[in-house]
């Protein structure tokens, strides 16, 4: 057939933009569909005014995500988002793709404290109120020494809490930082106490599951808490650095099973010499020694029964410790001298404003001053230990003295409370088993074997949950994350009036 009519050309005309008109829509719904399943949401809990110039948080998000974000200035408008990935990778540990970024909001000069920020991003017209701590240089400290505890999860063995809390606070840390996720009701007896006990020298930081709906729980495609590896362990040490700026001199990074151990007993005393011996030092690397604490769990029911066996403590030969953990070591930071780092690495410190220089990681490896016992609280290895073999260098005496120490404090702390004798058990059954569960969670998830070729996101929280056996139930903090890539697709409650018609008029349909 021949077109030769203008009428003939003119319906092709026609035909082919219906078509691409047609297309245009089709594009669109497929695009909107694609999105599902996608991890899109961009989330933040906290910010922090670091500077008069500077407003800094972390927060996390997919690692392929390039969406810009922006910043409600005071006075100024809304304004883009300095950001970079904490990795060349763009990703965090171990397969996980919700990556932790860092965000920085610049100000002009004489800018007020605000209290909240207003977060958003890119050609979306929601945005998210986030509060903002003044973290800005004072005079002095209100604190030598700080520990930033890893948040807990799943956690059961509420006596480790108590000898974390005596051994630091023994040897002169006077600021403590607990993030939580979920916990044991027993855990939430201790944390009560001591939080009786400690006042604002104890901040419980509440960090909870990215949100989700409950249909998409525990999926691996569908579910961003998949793919977060440990709780945002990276984004919480960050966090937690930030949150102890100008408050603490020192702060330690460090996780419930982290011993630490000063040939003085005198934590903040040691590192305020070495801060005076390295004036540049923005934080000191120590030993991380890979230890067994026998634990007899079974005849703990009240506070009471804490005993503190430091003298069953054994340090493994370093032939019998696995080579990453073997060359891993401990940090303690001077907090508003780092910007980047992990529990064993520094990446990036601040830049000293006299010198020009980045401060600097002073190396104490070695040193039997100071150093970190890493007491691996379920390794069926050294529950049942045959091809393992312990070093006879460690310090006992020292060790029996801290002892000591830790139980007077202690005793003195409990004496003549109800929650001395509160009967806690049974629990050791239970914590046996999750601790089982969650040490399987480092090995498979969601059904599969983890190794190098299925990457699969490690120690996530919806990985692990879903592998908990023992049945019991955990205290879980409220939600505490904000989604600032929201974009809602709502229903349209409005319409333009329409010029009156007789058939939509009140005397037609009477
Ligand atoms: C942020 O939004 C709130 C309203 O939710 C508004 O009152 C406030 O002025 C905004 N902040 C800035 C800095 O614009
Ligand atoms: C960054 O990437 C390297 C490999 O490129 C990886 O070894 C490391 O674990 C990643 N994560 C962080 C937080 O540095
Ligand atoms: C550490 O030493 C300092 C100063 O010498 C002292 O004030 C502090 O009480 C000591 N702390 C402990 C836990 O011994
Ligand atoms: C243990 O082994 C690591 C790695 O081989 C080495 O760097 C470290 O110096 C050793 N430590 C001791 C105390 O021998
Ligand atoms: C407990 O408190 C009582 C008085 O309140 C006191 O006499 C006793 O010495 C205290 N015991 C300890 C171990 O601190």
């Amino acid at each position: 057939m021949r077109c030769s009519s203008f009428y003939c050309y003119y319906s092709i005309v026609v035909l082919l933009l219906v078509f691409g008109v047609f297309n245009l829509f089709k594009d669109r719904d497929e695009k909107e569909t694609v999105e599902i399943g996608k991890f899109r949401g961009i989330y933040v809990q906290n910010a922090y005014r670091v500077s008069d110039e500077e407003v800094r948080f972390f927060y996390l998000e997919n690692q392929d995500n390039r969406v810009n974000l922006k910043s409600q200035i005071p006075l100024v408008g809304w304004k883009p988002i300095r950001w970079f990935c904490l990795n060349t990778t763009c990703s965090d540990y171990f397969y996980c793709s919700m990556a932790t970024r860092f965000g920085s909001v610049s100000l002009p000069p004489h800018s007020p404290h605000q209290l909240y920020i207003n977060l958003s991003t890119e050609g979306n017209n929601e945005y998210t109120v986030v509060p903002v701590k003044d973290v800005r240089p004072g005079p002095t400290y209100s604190h030598t020494l700080g520990v930033c505890l890893q948040p807990i999860f799943f956690f059961t063995d509420w006596t480790i809490v108590i000898q974390f809390l005596e051994s630091w606070i023994a040897q002169g840390a006077t600021k403590f930082y607990f993030y939580l996720h979920s916990y044991t009701w027993q855990t939430k007896k201790v944390l009560d106490f001591y939080k009786e006990s400690l006042g604002d020298d104890l901040e419980l930081v509440e960090w909870s599951d990215l949100p989700v709906h409950s249909k998409d729980r525990g999926n691996y495609d569908s579910d961003p808490n998949s793919r977060v590896f440990r709780h945002g362990a990276i984004a919480f040490m960050h966090d937690c650095m930030l949150r102890a700026r100008s408050v603490v001199k020192f702060v330690a990074n460090t996780d419930l099973d982290d011993f630490p151990v000063s040939s003085t007993l005198n934590i903040s005393d040691n590192l305020n010499y070495l801060s005076i011996k390295y004036p540049n030092a923005a934080q000191f690397k120590v030993d991380w020694l890979l230890s067994h604490q026998k634990q007899n769990w079974g005849a703990v029911d009240t506070p009471r029964d804490m005993g503190f066996s430091l003298e069953s403590v054994r340090v493994l030969q370093n032939e019998s410790i696995r080579w990453d953990y073997r060359t891993a070591k401990k940090l303690i930071h001077r907090p508003e001298r780092v910007v980047h780092f992990d529990m064993h690495s520094v990446f990036q410190n601040e830049v000293d404003s006299v010198t020009k220089n980045q401060y600097s990681t002073i190396d104490l490896l070695g040193s039997s001053d100071l150093y970190f016992l890493h007491l691996r609280r379920f390794e069926q290895k050294l529950v049942t230990p045959h091809d393992v073999f312990y070093n006879n260098r460690l310090d006992t005496n020292l060790l029996l003295k801290l002892k000591e120490r830790m139980l007077d404090q202690y005793s003195e702390r409990i004496n003549g409370t109800r929650f001395a004798d509160t009967i806690l058990s049974p629990w050791s059954e239970d914590a046996l088993n999750t601790m089982r569960d969650l040490e399987q969670c480092r090995c498979e998830a969601f059904g599969t074997v983890l190794n190098h070729k299925n990457q699969i996101c490690q120690q996530s929280s919806a990985g692990c949950e879903g592998m908990l056996t023992s049945g019991i139930s955990f205290i879980k903090t409220r939600q505490t994350w904000k989604n600032i890539n929201r974009r809602g697709r709502y229903n349209n409650y409005f319409e333009k009036p329409k010029s009156y018609s007789f058939f939509s008029s009140p005397y037609f349909w009477s």
